[in-house]
């Protein structure tokens, strides 16, 4: 879950260059980072534990000479976040460095090999090997030009890889390997660029080139050659048009990612209205033909997963099975099979756990379908048909517009299979239709209205030291994100359950003064989760809930409440009922003085498993 850069410029010096590329990676990891550049046959490298802005008010990390150059920003996996594990690694000389995004999984063996062989080894990464075997692949096998060594190298390598690698045999070039992580390449007039993702890149093109899984790349000043792994051979790939822009990759005057993209749902949900219908028809028709369906999907998707279940079974009578991706192998992998569809759902589309579970299934003849934000990622790969959720690019390491617009497209799907299979009313559809359409509007009017009184609850309830958050029907799905959000950004254990479930156990921990967060629009679980707050009242639990505008009964009940506007229909309900939670763990996080953008120990793309 690192974010690796490389460049080669055809004038210029590359630092600068890596620097800012990495800082547009940060939030891939923020343990440590380095870049190795290479001048007059020789390799400078600059490296140590740290987030960038710190690393750099040190090493000035632009200051490095050479055109040619590698870079990475560290979430450690193998070996602590410290200076010594930090990436660049480099060979006994010197003269070969490398970053690596991935787990070599075959490490300590290949380790204990070479260090039997002479090798002296500095880290406790992984990668510090990949550097050591294609030395002594080289020093076996001198004939071999320094490509032909990597190749040689790669095919001793098991587990997930992104590489760039930079030597002194060969300085006017970077090659670069993928297996599992992420891997793409940027052009323009000035260089090629290799990176874990496009931002990195966006500010100098918008011209990508993917790579897919078992391809080695070789970066030139006048371009870049692909081939395979397995045999060398050569492959073609015209550079595609990326329509991001630099400015959607940057913070435009707010403080952090996370706030302003919590802020662009309203736009972002207007795109999701404009989706193609031709997609939406052929996903929904392979959903409306399928035996069985699974939902798979890791955190804040899985949560959307969650909440589509029950939209395909209210609008279409359509019986989906939510799984956590991580899960799926043990509990669906000897199962699943030809007459069975998989809908996996993942914002990056290159989450490690989903992709398993994907690869799993496909192995066994399943239908794969997909929803991603990232087009041209590894599950619009291996998918049969996806669709992209449009929400642009999410830096803020928590999942806000991208939930917000797999819900949207979910929920068209739903529409689509309702039509299909005529379970609803034609009038039930066309009215669903309108306030799908309004869904931009409702977000709008709830961040307007609502969001200084989500600051001062923020406050109110900062000190908490533990929350639930509970809803019935759709909405559970909706309180299990509101938990995960305060979680992961303001590292307050929470704990979200089916408002049902309370009184089979949960309620014990309620004493007074302690915090419950109810999502409770006006729908058919209205009556009953007034009887749950009630229950919870009774033990002296301070309520929190998120209601329909006007909802007298549960304001009566609250200590707090946060309004969303009048008539939205349950199966949509998660949309804007989510946003207020997003809200309240963003301004908690600050209220305790945290980055809401870069939570400790996490990481925006989990590409390990
Ligand atoms: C959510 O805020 C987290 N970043 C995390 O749970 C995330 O949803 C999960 O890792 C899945 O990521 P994906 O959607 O890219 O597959």
């Amino acid at each position: 879950m690192c974010g690796i850069f490389g460049c080669v410029l055809n004038q210029g010096n590359a630092a600068p260059l890596i620097h800012s590329s990495l800082k547009h990676l940060e939030y891939r990891g923020y343990d440590s980072v380095g870049i190795a550049t290479v001048s007059d046959g020789k390799i400078v490298v600059k490296k140590d534990q740290g987030k960038i802005d710190e690393v750099h008010r040190f090493l000035n990390l632009d200051d490095m000479p050479g055109s040619v150059g590698i870079g990475h920003t560290r979430w450690a996996t193998h070996g602590a976040p410290l200076k010594v594990n930090s990436h660049p690694h480099s060979d006994c000389t010197g003269e070969i460095v490398v970053v690596h995004n991935g787990i070599i999984e075959n490490f300590l063996e290949l380790k204990s090999e070479l260090q039997n062989l002479g090798h002296n080894f500095v880290s406790k990464t992984d990668t510090e090997v990949m550097a050591h075997l294609i030395e002594e692949v080289l020093k076996q096998n001198p004939q071999l030009s320094f490509q032909q060594a990597v190749l040689e190298s790669l095919k001793r390598i098991q587990g997930s890889y992104a590489f760039a690698i930079l030597s002194t045999r060969e300085p006017d070039k970077i090659i670069c390997a993928r297996n599992e992580s992420p891997l793409v390449l940027g052009i323009n007039h000035h260089g090629v660029f290799c990176a874990s993702d496009i931002p990195a890149f966006l500010d100098v093109t918008n011209k990508a080139v993917m790579i897919n899984n078992g391809e080695l790349v070789i970066l030139k000043a006048d371009g870049y050659e692909i081939k395979k792994i397995s045999d060398g051979s050569a492959i073609t790939r015209e550079p595609i048009t990326i329509d991001w822009t630099p400015e959607m990759a940057v913070k435009q005057g707010y403080p952090h990612f996370m706030i302003k993209e919590i802020h662009e749902q309203t736009e972002v949900l207007r795109n999701t209205l404009r989706i193609q219908d031709h997609y939406l028809d052929l996903l929904s028709t392979f959903l409306d033909r399928a035996n069985e369906v699974f939902l798979v999907a890791c955190g804040t998707s899985y949560h959307a997963c969650l909440a589509a279940s029950y939209m395909f079974s209210k609008l279409a009578f359509l019986p989906t099975y939510p799984v956590y991706a991580s899960e799926f192998i043990e509990q669906h992998g000897k199962s699943v099979n030809i007459d069975s569809t998989i809908l996996a759902v993942s914002q990056s589309g290159e989450t490690a756990d989903t992709i398993a579970a994907v690869t799993c299934a496909q192995q066994r003849a399943a239908t794969i379908l997909s929803l991603t934000n990232v087009i041209g990622s590894s599950l619009t790969r291996i998918s049969r048909v996806y669709i992209g959720t449009q929400a642009g690019p999410e830096i803020g390491v928590a999942a806000t517009k991208t939930f917000t617009s797999q819900l949207s497209v979910l929920a068209q799907l739903a529409l689509k299979l309702a039509k299909k299979r005529g379970k609803v009313s034609q009038d039930e559809i066309d009215e669903l239709q309108i306030k799908l359409s309004k869904l931009p509007e409702y977000v709008d009017t709830v961040v307007k209205t609502q969001e200084e009184k989500i600051k001062q609850i923020a406050k109110k309830y900062v000190d908490s030291k533990v929350f639930f958050f509970l809803g019935r029907g759709i909405s559970t799905a909706t309180a299990f994100e509101g938990r995960l959000k305060l979680m992961e950004i303001a590292y307050i254990p929470s704990i979200a359950f089916p408002a049902g479930e309370s009184k089979h156990g949960p309620i014990s921990l309620v004493e007074d003064g302690f915090p419950v967060v109810f999502v409770c629009p006006k729908d058919d679980t209205h009556r009953t989760v007034i009887g749950n707050i009630m229950e919870m009242k009774a033990r002296g639990a301070h309520i929190i809930s998120i209601i329909e505008e006007g909802d007298q009964e549960i304001k009566s009940l609250s200590d707090d409440y946060i309004e969303v506007p009048k008539g939205i229909p349950s199966v949509l309900s998660p949309i804007p009922f989510a946003v207020p939670l997003q809200l309240l763990a963003y301004y908690t996080a600050l209220e305790k003085g945290y980055n809401p953008d870069m939570p400790r120990n996490l990481a925006k793309s989990v590409t390990v498993k």
